[in-house]
């Protein structure tokens, strides 16, 4: 289903997307013994009732899909938590919106790959989603941040060829930098 865990942060974005939000920050910060990830929305947000719906596989408020039925993002982050010991909180509101954190072991050997944030990052910034979103992104002490707002204020249309190229490699030098620290350490 899932192959690495950025495609899991994608997914549960989206689900904010999708729940109507205008405010979303994503946090993702990543240390030796830790990997911790918030995503704070102020969409719809779900009563308990959906909420425990939401951790079944074989359910999906069937609005979304077209053809299908099943979810993924939830069941799939719950199912990693459980195989890999890690921790699972979900805080929502019905009108208010969903904060969703999660904490895994990076050093447990059944969790999927981390996969490529750049990729994740730009297919976020690039949704068709009108509010604004902020991403903030820790490694080992080291950090930036990116605001959709700001990125549109500089580079006009985000989905535009020329704005997009620019946006892909701005964040692909902020990732750099965070791996970069990571070989001095070593
Ligand atoms: N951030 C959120 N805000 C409001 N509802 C949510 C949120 N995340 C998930 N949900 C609810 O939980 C359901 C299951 O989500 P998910 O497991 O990602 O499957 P899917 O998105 O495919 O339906 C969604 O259909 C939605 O009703
Ligand atoms: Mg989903």
């Amino acid at each position: 289903m899932h192959a690495t865990l950025c495609d899991l942060i994608t997914d549960l974005v989206q689900n904010a997307f999708e729940a109507d939000a205008t405010e979303i920050k994503l946090n993702v910060e990543e240390t030796e013994k830790n990997l911790k990830v918030v995503i704070q929305d102020n969409g719809k947000g779900m009563s308990a009732e959906t909420l425990e719906k939401a951790k079944d596989p074989f359910w999906s408020d069937g609005r979304k899909h077209r053809h299908r039925n099943v979810g993924l993002g939830l069941p799939f982050l719950f199912q990693t938590s459980e195989m890999t010991n890690g921790r699972v909180e979900i805080d929502s509101q019905e009108g208010l919106g969903t904060t969703v954190t999660f904490h895994f072991d990076p050093t447990h050997v059944d969790l999927p790959v981390f996969g490529n944030f750049t990729t994740a990052a730009i297919t976020l910034m690039t949704y068709g989603f009108k509010g604004n979103l902020t991403i903030e992104r820790s490694r080992n002490g080291m950090r930036y941040t990116l605001s959709r707002n700001e990125l549109a204020d500089a580079l006009g249309d985000l989905n535009d060829l020329e704005s997009l190229t620019l946006l892909k490699a701005f964040v692909e030098s902020n990732e750099e930098e965070l791996n970069h620290n990571d070989s001095d350490i070593l």
